[in-house]
């Protein structure tokens, strides 16, 4: 394993995504972790990542120097390298300018006969581009560390001491900036920590399915099924490591996107063969939102429903003590230290409450989601899953604004699955973050023939996005758009009209409610 130390910011993730990229297994801790919490986990390595501005800023977070002194390699990225020249005693000082964006980095030159200036630099040219962030800059490497690159206005742009292991760049390897970057990464994971590339997809699933097997030994488990990808991956995982121990249930809220149902049971039932509960409970859910406008309580009312349903079908299997859960690793980063207001109620198959009395199997909580999706296609689950958009929990409820009536939804699922048709098409599906329709409360005016009509127009949502923290909306090309207007005013009955959302997120939301 290689620690990732975080100090905040979205660094230490990139980094540690990187690095399983290069198929080393690798972890985030936060920088409050002592000397020995590191030592007991014997790392092969530890990244010290980025941060805040400055060492020098009040409260700066700085890890314990002990953990210098373990004798473990390090290697210190843009803040990291200044934390390494503080503690073993450089000099970091405020440069005058910083330095923002590219740069060129040169290499300090060997001796004609002698090796090249750093192991790290071996596979790249003496001099490239690199990315740079910073306000501050190391001026003096410590004691017996020398420096091994600059750039025009960072003298000590990299610094190692090849005895201790310890090496630190102020440049950004991690980013795609950076010419080499992931070279430079591997040089360091491979030549100076003596890391092996044996972290793959396959020896992910292998380690898994033994972990599985351990943690529920001859007991029977339950996994909830919603159709997206992180409960279909961690669904096929369990059952690959415990067969026929493993029921799934798969509650159809008559909420959801069209084909769904069908490509859940051709996948599970059909091609997994996994003893799978499909709860068609459609009139449940439209029942209990009945008359029902108000976002919040639609959330709510779904949720509520989603757990009866959800118990109901779990006490007929009789005594099923684990419950497996899709949780990823960023979740598991985040959770405690996430502390946003609430913007809306979040329902998940995931977010069933803790008096069921289940112990979790989350075989998917320490990946990031597109490990995920790789596990997916080596598990041999079909692209329509493993690539799908994400989708709410409460499913196109909460796209359909105003009241939920039976015809509604049709009209919002046909318009929807013209969307995804076109934009599949168009070879746009995988590169938006998500796109979708979504059905306004009002009507409008139009004529079709020589008729007047008086009916609903949909509103075509697409974005790109990393997280769905933040997301732009997606300038789709005219002739798409133009198909998908032509498309669903004349396939779908009752609409008369197309609009586009081009709002960003801030300060809209991805969904509409
Ligand atoms: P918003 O609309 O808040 O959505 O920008 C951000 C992302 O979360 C999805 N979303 C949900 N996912 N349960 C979920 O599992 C929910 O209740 C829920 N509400 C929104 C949304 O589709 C987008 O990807």
């Amino acid at each position: 394993t290689v620690l990732v130390v975080d100090f905040g910011a979205q660094y230490a993730q990139l980094i540690a995504r990187r690095v399983r990229e290069a198929h080393v297994y690798s972890e985030i801790v936060p920088y409050s972790i002592s000397p020995e919490e590191v030592a007991a986990r014997r790392p092969a390595a530890i990244i010290l990542s980025g941060g805040p501005k400055s060492v020098h800023q009040p409260g700066a977070p700085l890890p314990d120097p002990g953990i210098l002194q373990l004798g473990i390699p390090v290697f210190g990225i843009c803040y990291g390298i200044q934390v390494i020249a503080q503690q073993l005693g450089g000099v970091v000082d405020r440069s005058g300018r910083g330095e923002y964006g590219r740069t060129t980095l040169t290499l300090a030159a060997g001796s004609d006969a002698g090796p090249p200036p750093s192991v790290l630099f071996d596979h790249v040219p003496p001099s490239f581009d690199v990315w740079m962030s910073h306000f501050d800059a190391v001026v003096e490497a410590p004691d017996g560390f020398r420096v091994t690159a600059s750039t025009p206005d960072a003298p000590v742009a990299a610094f190692e001491d090849p005895e201790r292991r310890i090496h630190a760049v102020q440049f950004h390897p991690e980013v795609v900036h950076t010419t080499g970057g992931q070279q430079i990464l591997k040089s360091f994971l491979y030549e100076v920590a003596g890391c092996r590339p044996t972290w793959t997809m396959t020896s992910v699933i292998d380690a898994s399915v033994e972990a599985i097997r351990a943690q529920v030994g001859k007991e029977r488990v339950i996994c909830g099924l919603s159709g997206g990808v992180d409960s279909a991956v961690a669904a096929a995982l369990v059952h690959k490591a415990i067969g026929e121990q493993l029921t799934c249930v798969f509650v159809d809220t008559g909420l959801l996107r069209a084909g769904e149902a069908d490509q859940v049971e051709a996948t599970f039932r059909g091609q997994f063969d996994v003893d799978l509960v499909h709860v068609k409970a459609a009139d449940r859910f439209l029942g209990a939102l009945d008359d029902i406008a108000d976002p919040e309580r639609k959330r709510k009312i779904i949720g509520e429903t989603f757990i009866r349903v959800f118990e109901e079908a779990a006490a007929e299997l009789g005594d099923v003590p684990f419950l497996v859960q899709g949780t990823l690793y960023p979740d598991i980063i985040e959770s405690g230290t996430k502390d946003a207001a609430r913007i809306k109620s979040h329902h998940n198959v995931g977010g069933l409450p803790e008096d069921m009395q289940f112990e979790l199997v989350e075989p998917l909580r320490n990946l990031f989601k597109d490990e995920v999706r790789a596990v997916g296609e080596e598990l041999g689950l079909p692209e329509e899953i493993v690539w799908r958009q994400p989708f709410p929990g409460p499913g196109l409820a909460v796209r359909i604004v105003g009241t939920i009536t039976p015809e509604r939804v049709e009209i919002l699922r046909a318009a929807d699955a013209i969307v995804t048709e076109e934009v599949r098409r168009a070879g746009l599906y995988r590169e938006l973050w998500q796109s979708f329709a979504v059905l306004p409360v009002v009507r409008t005016v139009g004529v079709q023939g020589d008729e007047r009509t008086y009916a609903h127009p949909v509103v075509i949502r697409a974005v790109t996005s990393d997280d769905a923290m933040t997301a732009d909306w997606a300038r789709l090309p005219y002739d798409l758009l133009e198909r998908l207007s032509s498309r669903i005013i004349n396939e779908v009955p009752g609409v008369n009209r197309v609009a586009l959302d081009i709002t960003s997120k801030p300060p809209g939301t991805i969904e509409w409610e």
